[in-house]
This record gives C-alpha cells, structure tokens and sequence, in this order.
C-alpha cells in the first residue's frame, strides 16, 4: 500500500466538553457526489477519534504542501495541540486551520466497522478553498508536493549550456540597450516548449525588471519570433499548445507566424488602456515562472495567456502614426539558419512616430546580426553543445 500516495488531511472536531480536538488522516476520500459524501478511515482504536465521534460536525482541513509542521503537530496522541496552532471555529462549530487548502465542513451520518478500522461516512454541509495552493502528499512513508510534468520549473544546472552561448551575445545588447536606453534580454531556449532570460543588459531609462532565469511557455501568442524561425513540427507543436479550438484563432496564429517571418521581427503593443489586463498577464507570467502550479491554476495561467493575443496583433509602421510599443523581438540566427537566441527590446518609450520605430528595429537587427557572425565565427562548439543540451530539442 506504501506504493500508493495518499493526500494528507485534519479531521477536526470537538471533545465531549467543547475542546478542539483533530487528527491526521490520510485516509479522507470522497464517496458521492450526489448527495456528496465523503469518508475518513480512524484505527478502532484510536483514543483521539474516540473523543471526537460525537461532536456535531467535522471540518476536513486539506493540508497544504508546506505545512507539515502542522502535520507533525496534529499527528501527535497529545491533548492540547490546538493551542499552538492558528485556528478559528467553523460556522458548524468545528476547528478550522489556517492556511488549509480547503475546508470541507461535515456531519457524520454512518460509522461502518472493517476489520479494525472505521468507515465514517459525512454528509457534507458546505465546502471552501481558501488557499489555492499544492497539497501535502504522502508517499512510502515520506512527505513531498505535486508537481505538474506539463508546467513545473527545471532546475537551473540545466541552462549552463543556453547562457554560455547567451554570453556571446552580451556585448552586442548591451551596446543597443545603451543606444536606445531600453531593456534588451537575449532570449535562449530552456527546452522545447520554454524559452529563458539567458542575458539581459539596460540603457539608461530601463530598470532591471525581468531576473535571468525565468522561463515563458512557447504557447501561442508567446514566443512567435522564436517560433516563426523554427521548423514545421515546431511550429505544429506551438500552435498545438494554444487553448484555444476555434480553427480561426489557430489560423490567425499561422498568419501571425509568417508575417514575422515575413518582416524579420515582432513587435507587441503596450497602450495605456490595455495595462489592467498586460497586469493580468504579467501576474500569470510570475506564477507560472515560480513553477509549482496546481492544474487548475496551471488552466488558468494558459488561459490568461491565450487571451492576451491582443498584445500581439499585427501593427504595420506607418508615417504619421505613433506606437506604444510593449517589446521588439528578432531572431538570431544560428551558422545553419535556424534560430539559436531571440533579442528583446522592452521598456521603449512610449508615442514613439514611425521613424523612430523603424530606427529601433534595424538598430536591434544589426545587433543580431552581429551575434550570428560572432557565433559562426568563435561559437560553434557552444552553439553544438546548448542544441544538445535543449531536451525533446526539435531542431535537430
Ligand atoms: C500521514 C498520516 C496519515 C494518517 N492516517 C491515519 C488514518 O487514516 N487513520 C488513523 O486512524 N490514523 C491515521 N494517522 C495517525 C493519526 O493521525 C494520529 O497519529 C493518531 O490519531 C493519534 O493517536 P490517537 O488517535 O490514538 O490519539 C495518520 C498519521 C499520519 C502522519
């Protein structure tokens, strides 16, 4: 059975004379949806669930993965242990912990005797998350946290390969962010669905805002002057990551893809109006680059990602007009042709006229094209060696 995790949870409750009272289980489950029952499994003999048969309800606190403290705490036979907890009674009247994933409040309504355990079956009264965070998981006799394979964070030893060739790159943005005074972050591949902030370098007028390191998701509308350079599966894989199913958006993506091509760089906007929901997508941003993401947020993430397309529309630079741009990105490319890093320019002043625009652009290409020399000149074995080292890589 040690082969098979297990949630860990609080049954709490209160004592023949009105004292909290709980117990560690890992044995909670649910049992009907309609009418929902859920259950817990306490050894006949245990003296804590002896005090807490009775009481009127239950509240089923959900542990969260960094409370095992507390866990260690409420596994314990002593009486007393909810004085040096942080706890508030229920509406039911039963103790809720604090910082508990969720809160499902109960009443016991049938104790069934199976060998020597109890099947206590609840009615569930009324149920809350209150922390939407990963749960405490317990495995062969160990604690540990969920993590999910699709989204969670790799550990940094892997990206030596993509900031040593990042590095090559470093004099080059340096020198444009100083001309332009902006942002410029050398964009690297982390594995085949992540690009990282390998390098990065500030004018004057930009603040250091993005840390290296932190990974955005290859997922349409992310990603494009990356994905625009790379090869048909990749580009497949990339649209396959959209949330969306509507044909369209899908077609729309596609028609994005080649006029990045098309034009050799891409451009985002960054209006005034549209900065509550480029909040949102920073939010997202952040918490999908801290990693640790349960599924539903993980759903959520992709979903505030997926509707910042509006970012991304197309923008044609036309004489008369003035941008708010949010970024400029253009690829570098590799000796072979593919692409091997991304240069981002953000922080750009804002209202910039069409010249300007067009200026930043070809100040930006040159720069890339410089790194692609400096590549094919001195880089090819670091070059060889992060294309290696790019997991599940779809360029070679
Ligand atoms: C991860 C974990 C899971 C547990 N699951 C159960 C369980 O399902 N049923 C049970 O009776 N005790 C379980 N226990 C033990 C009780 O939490 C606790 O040690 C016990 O209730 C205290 O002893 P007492 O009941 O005799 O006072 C578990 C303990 C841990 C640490």
């Amino acid at each position: 059975m040690g082969h098979y995790p297990t949630g860990v949870a609080v049954v709490t409750g209160t004592s023949p004379d009105g004292e909290p009272i709980g117990m560690v289980v890992g044995t909670f489950t649910a049992v009907s949806l309609d009418p929902p029952i859920v259950a817990f499994m306490p050894t006949t003999t245990s003296g804590t669930y002896g005090l807490m048969k009775d009481s009127p309800a239950y509240c089923i606190n959900v542990l969260a993965h960094d409370q095992l403290d507390l866990c260690r705490l409420m596994a314990a036979p002593r009486p007393g242990k909810f004085d040096d907890v942080a706890w508030s009674p229920s509406a039911y009247g039963a103790p809720a912990l604090e910082d508990a994933v969720a809160h499902i409040h109960c009443r016991s309504q049938d104790v069934v005797t199976a060998g020597d355990h109890f099947i206590v079956l609840c009615d569930v009264l009324a149920m809350e998350v209150s922390r939407p965070a990963t749960p405490l998981l317990f495995f062969q006799g160990g604690y540990g946290g969920f993590s999910s394979r699709g989204m969670s964070a790799k550990g940094d030893g892997e990206l030596i390969e993509a900031v040593r060739l990042a590095d090559l790159a470093r004099p080059e943005a340096g020198r444009v962010a100083r001309s332009l005074g902006c942002e410029v972050a050398v964009l690297a591949a982390a594995n085949d669905h992540e690009l990282t902030t390998a390098a990065s370098a500030y004018g004057d007028n930009a603040h250091a805002l993005e840390p290296l390191g932190v990974r955005v998701p290859l997922m349409p509308p992310l990603g494009e002057a990356y994905v625009a350079w790379c090869d048909d599966a990749a580009v497949e894989a990339w649209l396959g990551r959209t949330s969306s199913r509507d044909p369209e958006v899908v077609d729309k993506y596609r028609r994005r893809l080649a006029h990045v091509r098309e034009s050799g760089f891409a451009l985002s906007r960054q209006t005034e109006q549209m900065q509550p929901r480029y909040t949102d997508l920073q939010d997202a941003m952040r918490e999908y680059a801290a990693g640790d993401l349960t599924p539903a947020r993980e759903r959520a993430v992709r979903a505030v990602i997926a509707e910042s397309s509006a970012f991304f529309e197309t923008i044609d630079i036309v004489d008369g007009e003035t941008y708010d741009l949010g970024a400029i990105v253009v690829p570098v490319l590799g000796p072979e042709g593919r692409v091997a890093l991304c240069l981002r320019a953000s922080q750009l002043p804002a209202g910039a006229d069409a010249p300007t625009v067009r200026g930043w652009i070809s100040a930006l290409q040159r720069a890339a094209a410089a790194v692609s020399e400096g590549i094919s000149r001195d880089g090819w074995d670091d070059y060889a060696a992060y294309q290696q080292s790019i997991p599940g890589n779809f360029m070679m």
